[in-house]
């Protein structure tokens, strides 16, 4: 049974955001709307999320001292994780000492914050079908894993066993996000540059990358899945899924993504086989405990039936936004539900579609023009996520764009999205 306090008061059910940036300031919302109390973290002032929560502190989230200290201090009932450069090892040890709990849970967070953690557990513990891939330490053993000599060890995923990733392939640094210092190699001309441009754009500096074998895709897709307690008595958590999401990305980062993605019956479930493994494995309570409840992205490649496990976040998904149109109830409002233990409803309300609105612009306090012509378009909307500075490739706001409700055509609503996107002009103040 859920249980929900008043928040500010001694009764009060609090959450803590580790990263309030717009997808937090979504769970935000989402959270206050339930009564919940929130404390919104982040790593500078006035971000999305602290502007929505009854508290907001500003730390760096990576350092263990600072992250104990306040989790201590502010004692909230759940920690979320909606950021990767966090010091997971904290949380992993205040979790085990029953300080905290946290979402989904810490191994799922330390796991995803390097792709080594989570690409291993999902080809070599898991047997999930990936691209053929090689972690390298420097220059020379990159070029070894794409040539297929060096350290005797067998290529991992894919294929498996004999030879090197070859050519196309695509570098990343293990630690990274948003396709920072990840690059393809389209011949031996370009591998010395790759590796420079990960050395650059990693999170920690002189860290490792990946170099995964180029997976030609027909499409691309994000299958939300959420672990929740089922209405029904006794029948514990359950693993439910939203309608795929389709998606275009562009140098890594997320440019537009609509719902539901076609798929054939048995890609879709080749997908949500994978997807209830590896949300299964990454679910797994402390002790054995039933736990690991909340929403998870996981990223797919499909080429006709065939499906590759890409990587999952253990938390709400940039590309899932558009849920914030399409169905009953958004991924944010899944994730809150999911962790406080109430039921669930992925259902799709209509199809629609995201288009990302950029920020154009370095200045910081910058204004926006043009939102009366965006939201004149029939079946708009637009979130604008009041980041206190703006960069011409930062993600400011997003227009969404919803489809008539029965059918499952994205194609008119992709357009539309990407229309009342272009409409908003922002500019320096
Ligand atoms: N092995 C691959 N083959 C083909 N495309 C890839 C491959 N790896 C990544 N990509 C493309 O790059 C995008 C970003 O890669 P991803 O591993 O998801 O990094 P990030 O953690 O930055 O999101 C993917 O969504 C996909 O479009
Ligand atoms: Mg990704």
């Amino acid at each position: 049974m859920t249980t929900l306090g008043t928040p500010l008061s001694s009764s009060a059910t609090k959450v803590m955001l580790l990263g309030s940036g717009e997808l937090g300031k979504e769970v935000l919302i989402a959270l206050q709307r339930l009564g919940v109390e929130t404390i919104a973290v982040d790593r500078y002032d006035n971000a999305p999320g602290q502007q929505v929560a009854h508290h907001a502190r500003t730390i760096t989230m990576s350092d263990p001292a600072q992250l104990k200290a306040l989790i201590e201090a502010e004692q909230p009932d759940w920690v979320v994780p909606e950021i990767e450069a966090i010091a997971t090892p904290t949380l992993e040890a205040l979790e085990a000492a029953g300080t905290v709990r946290v979402v989904p849970t810490a191994r799922a967070a330390r796991l995803t914050m390097d792709r080594e953690g989570i690409r291993r557990l999902a080809a070599e513990t898991l047997k999930l079908p990936t691209s053929p891939y090689r972690f390298c330490d420097s220059l020379a053993e990159l070029q070894a894993a794409i040539d297929g000599h060096g350290n005797g060890e067998g290529l991992e995923g894919g294929e498996g066993g004999v030879g090197g990733v070859g050519y196309p392939c695509i570098v990343k640094p293990v630690m990274s996000s948003s396709g920072k210092g990840q690059s393809k190699i389209d011949g031996p001309a370009a591998v010395a540059k790759a590796w420079d441009y990960a050395m650059a754009g990693g999170r920690v500096q002189g860290g490792r990358v990946i170099v995964e074998g180029f997976i030609d895709f027909d499409y691309e897709i994000t299958l939300l899945t959420v672990r929740a307690q089922s209405p029904e008595k006794g029948m514990g958590i359950q693993t439910y899924f939203c309608e795929p999401i389709g998606h275009v990305q562009v140098n890594g980062d997320y440019v537009e993504s609509w719902q539901p993605q076609r798929m054939t019956p048995k890609a879709l479930a080749a997908a949500q086989h994978v997807a209830k493994t590896v949300t299964d494995n990454l679910g797994q309570g402390v002790d054995g405990q039933p736990g690991g409840m909340g929403l998870y992205g996981v990223e797919l490649f499909v080429k006709g039936d065939n499906v590759w496990f890409s990587e999952v976040s253990p938390r709400p998904h940039d590309t899932g936004l558009v849920t914030l149109c399409t169905q009953n109830q958004s991924e944010f409002e899944l994730h809150a539900r999911a962790i406080l233990g109430l039921p669930v409803d992925t259902r799709l309300r209509n199809p629609g579609a995201s288009a990302v609105i950029y920020g154009g612009v370095d200045a910081a306090g910058i204004s926006f023009d043009g939102i009366d012509e965006a939201l004149a378009l029939p079946d708009t909307d637009i979130r604008l996520f009041g980041k206190p500075e703006s960069f011409v490739k930062r993600r400011m706001g997003v227009a969404l764009a919803r489809g008539s409700a029965g059918s499952t055509e994205t194609d008119s609503a992709r357009a539309t999205a990407k229309l009342a996107a272009s409409k908003v002009k922002p500019r320096a103040a």
